[in-house]
């Protein structure tokens, strides 16, 4: 009977610590991996991500992009304090991913969707409101993508690290803000030039 119950013992502390060594690599990697593509995951503080928001102007009319949208935050705040028509987040490392995947099973969130995938690839046809916090490298990548493939009047809000308008004439920067220690930069991609 004893010899039963340690054999199960081993057994919960075996496959417990297996759990633990594969969340230690897959946490490891997906940080390796975030490093790789440009921009490590360093999630916006929750207490600013209503605010944000708000100064970004989002509506209930909005379809939210995040490109590289961590653990899916500003997403479930899309949907849950502003009621976007849906919020599409890419993210390319793992462990944010499954992160962001438990969260809106858990919270029944039906209107978000989210790939793993590289956000350079996207299709961004249905993006009205897209918001980024990149380092200034994939901002610039990124920027160039918009000004192809988005839709005229698409508000972009980047947090900390501006598109450079002189570099992309395509957005128009509408306004920006301090809040606390971050800037807020909110554009717009203009009207397609057709003599270009
Ligand atoms: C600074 S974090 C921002 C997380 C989230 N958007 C937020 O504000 O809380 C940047 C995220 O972008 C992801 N990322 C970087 N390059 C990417 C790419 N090319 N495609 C998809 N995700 C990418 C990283 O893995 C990381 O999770």
């Amino acid at each position: 009977m004893l010899s039963n119950l340690l054999i199960v013992l081993l057994v919960f502390v075996i496959i417990s610590f297996a759990i633990f060594l594969v969340s230690l690599l897959l946490f490891y990697l997906s940080g390796f991996i975030s490093l790789m593509f440009g921009a490590p995951y360093i999630p916006l503080s929750r207490k600013y991500i209503r605010k944000i928001l708000s100064f970004g102007n989002i509506s209930s009319n909005d379809t939210l992009y995040d490109f590289g949208c961590g653990d899916g935050r500003i997403l479930i705040s899309g949907v849950s304090d502003f009621n976007v028509l849906k919020a599409v987040g890419y993210e390319i490392a793992p462990w944010p991913y499954l992160k962001t995947l438990f969260s809106i099973k858990l919270k029944r969130l039906k209107k978000i969707s989210i790939f793993r995938k590289n956000f350079l690839k996207a299709d961004i046809g249905q993006a009205t409101f897209i918001y980024l916090y990149l380092f200034i490298k994939l901002v610039d990548k990124v920027a160039y993508k918009i000004a192809r493939e988005g839709i005229p009047g698409t508000k972009i809000l980047c947090v900390q690290f501006p598109i450079d308008t002189n570099k992309h004439t395509e957005f128009e920067l509408l306004k920006s803000t301090k809040i606390d220690n971050l800037t807020i930069y909110l554009y717009k991609l203009k009207p397609r030039d057709s003599s270009k």
